[in-house]
């Protein structure tokens, strides 16, 4: 079987740097103990990999507290902490079609269990939400509005800072959902006007899977949705309020923190403009090779500004499951198809119908003779697709 072309980064970045894995497995083996719990030389030393995590990515989102850095599993998990430690009964809070079943599910939870009230902002045609579509569903009871920032399904980057000057302007907490752009783009909460950040290590921050977080904006407090160790203050009957700890329970994930550190490193030390750089000439490339083929259909790709390094398509009269499938088996590509946990996104491009689309998610580690054979294995596809349909008329 020939090499295989991981074109799956949205889901998840693979491979990951060299470096990571290496400082993974030298800091698991020499200070693989419990951070913050005792006061031993190695407990110090796991404890100071994760401050100094705590404060490179403080910097990263141009925060001022790293203790306002919490970590938890992924953007899901953070999403939890700030949708259910922010709304409850009475509230209401405005979304967008473009949310991951992170940002929904909770959001229908709390709709269906307290009666939250959500309203969804649309996307345009060219896939992004207007600014303006969010003061006119503010009520006075809004209490939340979460936008993800750059979208898994079609890529586009959203115009944060836009609807961050109307949150800010009615005292509504503005929370981004940066799983996809968190390591690609810059992110500037001050600039943004961004009072939440979520984002998970294992995407575009090239760390492992199993680690994420939030930064939590000074003025913005959480109310607790769990409680537990946090290894200070033990006696203390309640959990504690002070962050990190107001949002982080029991052992930490040490060895994913580690990892991100080394992934976040690596970033700094290519520069995130021209990884970005690099992931949006493969994009142009692959957009470009696709869009003329006969029988393909490309979404929402005609411009690549303010976009990530993902595309969706489809082939015409084919499943999308059955693309991928023919692209794995026959080609050695791999992808995801289906309605990628964003059911609303694909509702609204009409692809829910036949069961979603086929995306490919471009990393760092792309090649431009990956992008050639991928577009040659879809052109292949389509024009089997073709025979298929012309010998059936
Ligand atoms: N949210 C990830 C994706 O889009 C898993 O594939």
């Amino acid at each position: 079987m020939d090499k295989l072309i991981y074109l799956d980064n949205g889901a998840t970045s693979f491979p990951k740097p060299q470096e990571v894995y290496e400082f993974m497995d030298r800091f698991y083996r020499n200070f693989g103990v419990n951070p913050g719990r005792s006061g031993y030389d190695l407990c110090l030393e796991a404890g100071a990999v994760v401050e100094e995590t705590r404060k490179m990515l403080t910097r990263f989102f141009n925060g001022t507290d790293p203790n306002r850095l919490c970590f938890a599993y992924n953007s899901t998990d953070a999403l939890n902490l700030i949708i259910f430690g922010l709304l409850q009964k009475g509230d209401h809070a405005v979304t967008t079609t473009l949310e991951h079943n992170s940002v929904l599910r909770p959001l229908y939870h709390l709709w269906k269990y307290q009666g939250v009230e959500v309203d969804h902002v649309p996307f345009d045609r060219r896939g992004f939400v207007d600014p303006d579509d969010f003061p006119k569903r503010f009520k006075p009871n809004t209490r939340l509005v979460v936008v993800n920032h750059a979208s898994n399904v079609i890529g586009t980057v959203q115009p944060i800072k836009e609807i961050g000057r109307y949150c800010r302007e009615r005292g509504i907490p503005l929370a981004i959902d940066a799983s996809q752009s968190a390591g690609k783009i810059p992110i500037d909460i001050e600039k943004m006007a961004v009072d939440l950040v979520a984002f998970t290590g294992h995407k575009s921050l090239l760390g492992p899977t199993g680690i994420g977080g939030l930064y939590v904006r000074e003025g913005i407090e959480i109310r607790h949705t769990r409680a537990g160790g946090t290894g200070v203050r033990s006696a203390q009957r309640m959990h504690l309020d002070e962050y990190p700890y107001r949002l982080e329970y029991g052992t930490p994930n040490t060895i994913g923190i580690a990892g991100l550190q080394a992934g976040f490193k690596w970033i700094e030390k290519q520069g995130l403009e021209s990884i970005q750089e690099h992931e949006m000439r493969l994009t142009a490339k692959l957009r470009d090779g696709l869009k003329d083929l006969d029988g393909v259909v490309l979404y929402v790709q005609e411009d690549l500004t303010d976009h990530i390094s993902i595309l969706l398509f489809n082939v015409d009269g084919l499943e999308a499951s059955d693309t991928a499938t023919m692209l794995d088996v026959d080609h050695s590509i791999a992808c995801r198809s289906g309605l990628h946990c964003a059911p609303l996104v694909h509702e609204q491009l009409g692809t829910d119908k036949i069961h979603g689309a086929v995306r490919f998610g471009i990393g760092p580690f792309n090649t431009e003779d990956q992008i050639e054979t991928a577009i040659h294995a879809v052109r292949e596809i389509a024009e089997f697709q073709k025979r298929k349909k012309d010998r059936t008329r």
